[in-house]
C-alpha cells in the first residue's frame, strides 16, 4: 500500500492520492445511492450501501485511499444529541447551552449507535485490494464542539462556542473532555474493524486565539494520539489542523501526529521548515482548481508537487472536493499526478 509506505516514513514518487469528499455528491453513481437510501444519515448508517459508496470512487478513478463514508457529527449523534441535515442547509443540533444539557449524553450509549458505521468499515476493508487503503476518520473534539454548541454551521465562525471559551470555559472543557474519551474509543473501534490509519479532521483549529488553540486542540488532539498509540504502538495518524497557520509545527510536534493535513493557504517550505523532520506532509491544492481545469489546474498541481518534492508526502485538497466539480476533472487531475515527471 502506497500510502501506507508513505505514512511509515517512505517518500514514493508519484505520491499516493485522495481527495476530501472523494465519495459524494460530484458523482452521479453517489447521488443515485443517496436517493435509493433516503437522505444523508440513512445513508452513513446503512452498511451496504454506506460501504458501496465509499469504494464508488476508489473504482472509478483509482485513488490510493478510500476514506470512511460517514460524517464527524455522528458521534454527537451517538452520544444522544439530536442532528438532522436540511436540504441545503447544512447540519442543525439542539444547541448545548447549559452543563445540565451535556450531562444528558451518555458516552455508554454510543457504541451501540454508531456499530453500523463499524460494520461499514469492515465491509469496505473487504471490498478493496490490498494496494488500497482505509483510512477512518473522526472530527477533532474543538471541531465537533463548535457544531454542538452552535448548533449549526453558522458559516464557520461559531460565535456560540468562542464565547463559551470565555464566558462558561467548564462547559466548553466537558463537551471536549467527553469528546475526547468518546473519539479514543471510536477510532479504536475503526482500527480493530479494519481501518488502515486514522485522521483526526479538526476543520475549525483556526478560528481560536494561540492560548486557546494549545488548551481546546492540541491538547486534546494530543489525548487522543497518546491513547490510541498506547493500545496500538504501530498506528499511523493524519491530523489537520485546518488554518492552524504558525501552529501547525507545534501542533505536529505537540500532538505525535505521523502526518499532517494542510490546508490551501499552507506555503510548503513554510510548514516544512516548521515541522519535524519525519513529517509527512497531506495537501493541499486549492480545490476551487477542479472547478477551473486546463493549464490553471496543471500549474496549481505542479506547484504542490514541487513543493513537497523529497518529502514524504500524499497528495489531496487543502479542503473537501465541492459538488459541482465536473467528474472529468478529477480524472484529468490524477492524470497530470500520473505522468509529470519528477522534480528534483
Ligand atoms: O471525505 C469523505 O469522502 C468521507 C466522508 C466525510 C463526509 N464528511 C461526508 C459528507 C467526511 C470525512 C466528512 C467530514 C466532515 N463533516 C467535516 C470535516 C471536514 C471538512 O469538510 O472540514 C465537517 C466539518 C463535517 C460536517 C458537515 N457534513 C457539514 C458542515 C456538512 C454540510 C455541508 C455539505 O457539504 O453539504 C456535511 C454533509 C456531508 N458530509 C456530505 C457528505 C458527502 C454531503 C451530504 C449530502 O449528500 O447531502
Amino acid at each position: 500500500m502506497k500510502l501506507m509506505r508513505v505514512l511509515n516514513g517512505e517518500a514514493v514518487w508519484p505520491p499516493p492520492v485522495w481527495l476530501m469528499r472523494q465519495a459524494g455528491r460530484y458523482l452521479p453513481e453517489y447521488r443515485q445511492l443517496r436517493a435509493q437510501a433516503g437522505d444523508f444519515l440513512k445513508l452513513c448508517f446503512n452498511p451496504e450501501l454506506a460501504a458501496e459508496v465509499t469504494l464508488q470512487p476508489v473504482r472509478r478513478y483509482g485513488f490510493g485511499a478510500a476514506i470512511l463514508f460517514s460524517d464527524i457529527l455522528v458521534l454527537p449523534m451517538a452520544l444522544g444529541q439530536d442532528l438532522r441535515f436540511g436540504e441545503g442547509e447544512g447540519p442543525i443540533l439542539p444547541p448545548i447551552k447549559s452543563l445540565a444539557d451535556l450531562a444528558a449524553l451518555k458516552l455508554e450509549d454510543a457504541p451501540a449507535i454508531y456499530a453500523p458505521v463499524i460494520e461499514t468499515v469492515r465491509r469496505t476493508r473487504r471490498g478493496l485490494d490490498d494496494q488500497t487503503a482505509l483510512i477512518g476518520f473522526a472530527g477533532g473534539p474543538f471541531t465537533v464542539a463548535c457544531y454542538m454548541i452552535d448548533g449549526k454551521g453558522s458559516h464557520g465562525d461559531f460565535p456560540q462556542t468562542r464565547l463559551t471559551a470565555y464566558e462558561n470555559p467548564a462547559l466548553l472543557e466537558g463537551v471536549i473532555e467527553l469528546l475526547t474519551h468518546a473519539t479514543i474509543a471510536y477510532l479504536q473501534a475503526q482500527l480493530d474493524a479494519g481501518a488502515n490509519c486514522v485522521m483526526l479532521f479538526e476543520s475549525w483549529a483556526g478560528i481560536l486565539p494561540a492560548k486557546l488553540f494549545r488548551t481546546y486542540v492540541i491538547e486534546p488532539n494530543r489525548l487522543i494520539v497518546a491513547a490510541l498509540r498506547a493500545k496500538n504502538p504501530d498506528v499511523k495518524i493524519i491530523g489537520f489542523p485546518r488554518l492552524g497557520g504558525l501552529l501547525v509545527g507545534e501542533y505536529v510536534r505537540a500532538t505525535g501526529v505521523d502526518a499532517v493535513g494542510l490546508d490551501t493557504v499552507t506555503d510548503p517550505a513554510a510548514v516544512i521548515a516548521a515541522c519535524p523532520a519525519d513529517t509527512v506532509f497531506q495537501g493541499n491544492l486549492d480545490p476551487l482548481l477542479l472547478k477551473v481545469g486546463g493549464d490553471a489546474l496543471r500549474r496549481g498541481v505542479l506547484d504542490v508537487l514541487n513543493g513537497f518534492a523529497g518529502q514524504k508526502h500524499i497528495f489531496n485538497l487543502g479542503h473537501g472536493i465541492t459538488p459541482d466539480v465536473a467528474p472529468e476533472i478529477v480524472a484529468e487531475l490524477l492524470n497530470i499526478i500520473r505522468t509529470s515527471s519528477k522534480p528534483v
